[in-house]
C-alpha cells in the first residue's frame, strides 16, 4: 500500500482548519459507545481488510480498479467529520455547492455549459436514471444496446418494465451498424439506443458519429454510456475513429459517466447528464421533509436517489482541483500511459510465440489467450489453459481476470483449432494505473513464465 505518512498529516492539519470554523459553538462531550475498544476493532478490522487482492499495485492488472488519489481520500475522510449528505441542501449546504461545480466541470469536458447533472452512488444507477428519463420521454419504445454492452442496460430495463433488446458487434466489440440499421428499419419502434464509448470488457467504442447519422434518418434518443471510458475525451493518442467518437458525446441526449473508474474517486461515484436540462421536470415530486431551507434547487430534486454522500462531492471537487481536467494536464497524461501500455502489451504479445491478442485496444484494456502448443486443439482447451495461467500468474504476485468473449474477436486462430463453443474464456488486462507503463517488462516476464 505504500502508506503515505504525509497525507495522514495532511488530513490532520485539515481537520483542525474544518475544526475552527465551528469554534464559536459551545463545547460538548461527545459521546461515543464503545470508544474504549475502538483502537482494537480497527485493528481487527485492518486485519480482515489484509485479504484483498493488491488492487494499488501495478502488479495487479486484472479488473476495473484503481486507488483513489490520495487527495479524493483525504477530502472523503475529511467530509465524513461532518457526513453531509447531498440529498438536500439542509444536510449538504457546502456539498451540494461542490456537487455542482465538479459535475459542471465534467460537462465542461464535454462542451456542455447548459445541462442537467449530478452524482449518482455508481454507473448502474446513473444510467437508470437515463433510461428512467429516455422511457418517459418514448414511452412504449424500446431500448437497445449492443451484445458487448453493461449487462445493467438490460437488467435497468427490466427494472424500469422497457422492453430491451441486444444488436450484435462486428469483430472488434463494436456495435454493428448494419445490424443496428437494419433493425431500425424492419420497426419504428426503437426509443433509445445505448451507445457504450468503452465495453467493459475490451474497451471498445461504439461508432457514435455514425449512429448520431442514423438518429438524423430514424429519430431516436442516445444515450451514451461512458461509465468506463468517458476520460478518454481528454486523451490525445486515441486512434482517429476512437477520437472522432468521443468527439461527438456532446451530441448525445445524456451520457453517463464514473468519477469511480477513470476518475480516481472511490466508490460511491458516478454521474449521469442529460443536454436538455428541461428533463429536470420528470423528476418533479413534493417531499414534505426535506425542502425547506432555500429557494434553490436541491440536488434531492433532480435525482432519483434520496441520500447520498456529501463526501463523494468534496473528494471529486477536491480532486479536480488539484488535477482540472485538461488535455495535456497530469490528469489526462494519466489516461494517456494506461492506453500506450496496453498498446505496448498488445504489440509484445503479437510479436511473441506464446500468445495470442485480439483487435489493438482501443482504451486501455488488453485481451488474449495462450497460443496453443499443438496444432490441433479445441477452444475448451484454450479456455482451460487461460484459466490455468490466470491462477499460476496470481501465484507469482500477477493478478490478471478472465472474460468469455466471442471467438469471432480473435481472427488470427489457426484454421486448425477445433471451434467446439461460440465463446472463448480470454484473459484480460485493465492497464488504468499510470505505473503499468513502467511495469510492463516485468508483467511480460511473469506471463511468459507461466506458459
Ligand atoms: C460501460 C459500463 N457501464 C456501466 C457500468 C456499471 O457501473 P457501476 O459498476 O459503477 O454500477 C460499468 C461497470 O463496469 C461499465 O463498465
Amino acid at each position: 500500500m505504500q502508506l503515505d505518512l504525509d497525507s495522514l498529516n495532511a488530513l490532520l492539519t485539515a481537520a483542525k482548519k474544518l475544526d475552527a470554523g465551528f469554534a464559536n459553538l459551545p463545547t460538548f462531550t461527545p459521546q461515543i459507545p464503545g470508544a474504549a475498544r475502538l483502537n482494537e476493532v480497527l485493528a481487527e478490522t485492518a486485519a480482515r481488510l489484509q485479504d484483498n487482492y493488491p488492487y494499488f499495485h501495478p502488479l495487479y492488472a486484472g479488473q476495473m480498479l484503481k486507488p483513489p488519489h490520495p487527495v479524493a481520500r483525504l477530502a472523503y475522510a475529511l467530509a465524513m467529520f461532518i457526513n453531509p449528505n447531498n440529498h438536500a441542501l439542509d444536510g449538504g449546504r457546502a456539498t451540494s455547492t461542490l456537487e455542482k461545480e465538479a459535475v459542471a466541470e465534467i460537462a465542461a469536458m464535454f462542451g456542455w455549459q447548459n445541462f442537467l447533472g449530478h452524482l449518482t452512488g455508481g454507473g448502474t444507477m446513473a444510467n437508470l436514471e437515463a433510461l428512467w428519463v429516455a422511457g418517459q420521454l418514448a414511452p412504449g419504445k424500446k431500448i437497445i444496446a449492443s451484445e458487448q454492452a453493461h449487462y445493467t442496460h438490460h437488467r435497468i430495463s427490466s427494472v424500469l418494465q422497457l422492453d430491451f433488446e441486444s444488436i450484435p458487434v462486428d469483430s472488434h466489440a463494436r456495435m454493428d451498424l448494419n445490424a443496428l440499421e437494419a433493425r431500425l428499419v424492419a420497426q419504428n419502434d426503437i426509443g433509445t439506443v445505448v451507445v457504450t464509448m468503452g465495453t467493459t470488457a475490451t474497451g471498445s467504442v461504439d461508432p457514435l458519429p455514425e449512429i448520431l447519422k442514423l438518429r438524423d434518418r430514424y429519430n431516436f434518443r442516445i444515450h451514451a454510456d461512458a461509465a468506463y471510458g468517458g476520460y478518454f475525451t481528454l486523451a490525445q493518442n486515441l486512434a482517429p475513429p476512437t477520437a472522432a467518437a468521443f468527439a461527438k458525446i456532446s451530441e448525445a441526449d445524456s451520457f453517463v459517466i464514473d468519477p469511480h473508474k477513470h476518475g480516481l474517486q472511490p466508490y460511491g461515484c458516478g454521474c449521469v447528464l442529460f443536454r436538455d436540462p428541461s428533463v429536470g421536470r420528470l423528476y418533479k415530486h413534493d417531499s414534505p421533509y426535506t425542502y425547506f431551507t432555500a429557494a434553490e434547487l436541491h440536488l434531492g430534486e433532480i435525482s432519483l436517489e434520496c441520500s447520498r454522500p456529501g463526501a463523494a462531492a468534496a473528494a471529486l471537487w477536491a480532486t479536480q482541483k488539484l488535477l482540472p481536467l485538461q488535455k495535456s494536464g497530469e490528469f489526462a497524461i494519466g489516461l494517456e500511459q494506461g492506453r500506450e501500455a496496453a498498446l505496448s502489451l498488445h504489440k509484445k504479445l503479437a510479436a511473441g510465440d506464446k500468445f495470442i491478442p485480439t483487435f489493438e485496444p482501443e482504451l486501455d484494456i488488453v485481451i488474449f489467450v495462450p497460443r496453443p502448443k499443438s496444432q490441433t486443439t479445441s477452444l475448451t482447451e484454450i479456455s482451460a489453459a487461460s484459466r490455468r495461467i490466470f491462477d499460476s500468474a496470481a501465484t507469482k504476485n500477477l493478478h490478471l481476470a478472465l472474460a468469455e468473449l466471442p471467438v469471432a474477436f480473435f481472427q488470427n486462430l489457426l484454421a486448425s483449432t477445433h471451434r467446439d463453443k461460440p465463446t472463448i474464456t480470454t484473459l484480460r488486462s485493465v492497464l488504468m494505473k499510470p505505473e503499468h507503463a513502467q511495469w510492463l517488462d516485468q508483467i511480460h516476464e511473469i506471463l511468459s513464465s507461466v506458459w
